[in-house]
């Protein structure tokens, strides 16, 4: 059998990740692909308890260090426990959020550089995305698409972070093109749900010639 495709979802807070992931899976199950859906930080049991630390609006003593070892301990417990195996059963892998987000907001956001790319590394391993949508939007728009009293740890911090952390994400798209897909987000959900199944058609295709 051969192995199932790992697709991130990526973007500043507020993008409308969740309603795109909802379509994208109904677009798969239309063409025969059977998709799981899963989200970090948590996607297993271990891993929502460390998402209930990270998120909690009382922690706001928590280091940065701390805080991007957290997102990492998730995601290795994600990996081995249900992305890896799900992969290799064949079944298709939708994330929502994965280690460019640690990238984008703990080592652009929080200034911690290359350190939270070493720390996911040992987190991952081998078991790399093989196509990530980015749902781009102006941070201060997606800010004010969430109701302030929703707003996460992570949400509330000042608008100067979530522009790193915009910045982070553009230097990824830089740096790896081939994976990493921009789409604009501000336009109607409709028109961004047609050009992920237009990208993901082209994907599936190649994924069949291969
Ligand atoms: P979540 O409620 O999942 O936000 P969203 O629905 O916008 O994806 O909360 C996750 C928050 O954690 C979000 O603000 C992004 C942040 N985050 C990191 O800082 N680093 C990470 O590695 C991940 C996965 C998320």
């Amino acid at each position: 059998m051969s192995k199932g495709l790992f697709i991130t979802f990526e973007g500043p807070d507020g993008s409308g990740k969740t309603t795109q992931i909802q379509e994208l899976k109904k677009y798969l199950k239309k063409n025969g692909y059977d998709a799981i859906i899963t989200r970090e930080p948590g996607g297993t049991p271990i891993g929502e308890k460390i998402r209930k630390i990270i998120l909690d609006k009382e922690n706001q003593e928590m280091d940065s260090i701390t805080e991007a070892l957290l997102y990492a301990a998730s995601r290795a417990q994600h990996v081995s426990q249900l992305i890896r195996p799900a992969l290799n059963k064949g079944y298709t892998v939708i994330c929502d959020r994965f280690m460019d987000s640690s990238i984008a907001y703990q080592g652009y956001g929080r200034k911690l550089g290359d350190s939270v790319r070493i720390i996911n590394e040992i987190a991952v391993g081998d078991c790399l995305p093989d196509v990530t949508f980015l749902l781009k939007i102006d941070p201060h728009i997606g800010k004010s698409r969430i109701k302030m009293e929703n707003l996460d740890r992570l949400e509330l911090e000042a608008m100067e972070y979530h522009n790193e952390v915009y910045k982070g994400y553009m230097e990824l798209v830089k740096k790896d093109p081939e994976r990493i897909i921009c789409i604009d987000a501000g336009g109607s959900i409709e028109d961004i749900k047609t050009e992920i199944c237009s990208h993901m058609e082209k994907l599936l295709r190649k994924q069949i010639t291969e």
